[in-house]
């Protein structure tokens, strides 16, 4: 595997900057699990942050909350983060966050296309580079396999010119797996990203086998089903063996669960307060429940 310029830079920085301090580098500090990007076998997080609700006004009342998120994501040791040109102005949202707060550098960015032709498509990601005041994007995606037929070429060159780093297809319907699964025996990638959870689990039948036969990253979009598998749980308290995978919170219960699927690289459950971000976080922490557990998880939501 070569690294680029930007992974040596950024991680000769973090040493340096850590050994003059007298600390070890972050990534000593904390204890996230990571998994490999299949074609590159490059380590990542597993859990990461969606912000398809960082579109919002310019004023300090609003962007504070995303910032302490941010913040403290980051701090924790979080580093993955899946955004589109499709949710408002959430890029550039991001983009001057990220600058504010200084941690561009250990960020791993996931933004997406929605437009028709290669020249559109090109035109687009140089917007998102504009917005996000990227550098070299680390993912770009097909949002919701529109257009997929005039981005991917784009996005070949694009990756070719070294541009972007990985490219992939993205869809949060099950109506679209037939397609889905299509374009991943057909296109060259490396990424889908798919809508998977403990409430919603069509993915697991052909997409997720797939994935892992063809050695694709896969990102886990709507794990909380848009919040609403904590209605389902209500106010039950966590089952006493929830404890056995280090479970201490319901957000991790629903994120351990599919971070714990062998094909699955990322979840991103959208994130929008620090006190989520911690919690969320703690899903890539500890133990992650076994095939047995995982059939246990199921059986209990499917009671509830
Ligand atoms: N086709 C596509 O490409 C596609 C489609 C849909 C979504 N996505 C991506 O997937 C991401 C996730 O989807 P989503 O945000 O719609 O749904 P989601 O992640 O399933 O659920 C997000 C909701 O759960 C809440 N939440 C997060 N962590 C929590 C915790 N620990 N405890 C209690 N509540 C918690 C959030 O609240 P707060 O916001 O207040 O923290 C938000 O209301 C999106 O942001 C986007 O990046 C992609």
């Amino acid at each position: 595997m070569s690294l680029t310029r930007r992974q040596v830079l950024k991680g000769s920085a973090a040493l340096t900057a850590a050994g003059m301090l007298g600390i070890p580098p972050l990534r000593a500090q904390t204890e996230l699990i990571k998994k490999p990007i299949p074609k590159t076998g490059e380590l990542i997080p597993v859990i990461g942050i969606g912000t398809n609700r960082y579109g919002v006004d310019a004023v300090e009342e609003q962007l504070a909350p995303l910032r302490e998120t941010l913040k403290k994501f980051r701090e924790l040791g979080g580093t993955v983060i899946d955004t589109a040109p499709a949710y408002r102005n959430s890029e550039a949202v991001l983009g001057d966050l990220i600058d504010g707060l200084g941690i561009r550098d250990d960020l791993f960015m996931a933004t997406k296309c929605n437009m028709q032709t290669q020249e559109q498509s090109a035109t687009q990601m140089e917007e998102s580079v504009a917005r996000l005041k990227w550098d070299v994007i680390d993912l770009m995606q097909v949002h919701n396999l529109m257009g997929w037929d005039g981005q991917l070429p784009a996005m070949r060159e694009w990756k070719a010119a070294g541009r972007l780093r990985y490219y992939g297809v993205t869809t949060s319907q099950t109506q679209q797996h037939e397609l889905l699964a299509k374009l991943m025996q057909e296109q060259e990638l490396d990424f889908i990203q798919v809508n998977y959870s403990l409430g919603d689990r069509a993915a697991a039948e052909k997409i997720l086998p797939l994935a892992a036969d063809k050695g694709l990253g896969v990102f886990i979009n709507v794990p909380l089903g848009r919040g609403s598998l904590f209605g389902n749980v209500g106010q039950r308290p966590l089952p006493e063996w929830a404890a056995e995978f280090d479970c201490k919170s319901w957000g991790q219960f629903f994120l351990k669960y599919i971070v714990s699927h062998p094909a699955v690289t990322v979840a991103i459950p959208g994130t929008r307060k620090p006190q989520h971000a911690e919690d969320n976080l703690g899903a890539a922490m500890g133990r992650l429940p076994d095939a047995a557990m995982r059939k246990r998880m199921e059986d209990f939501i499917d009671s509830v």
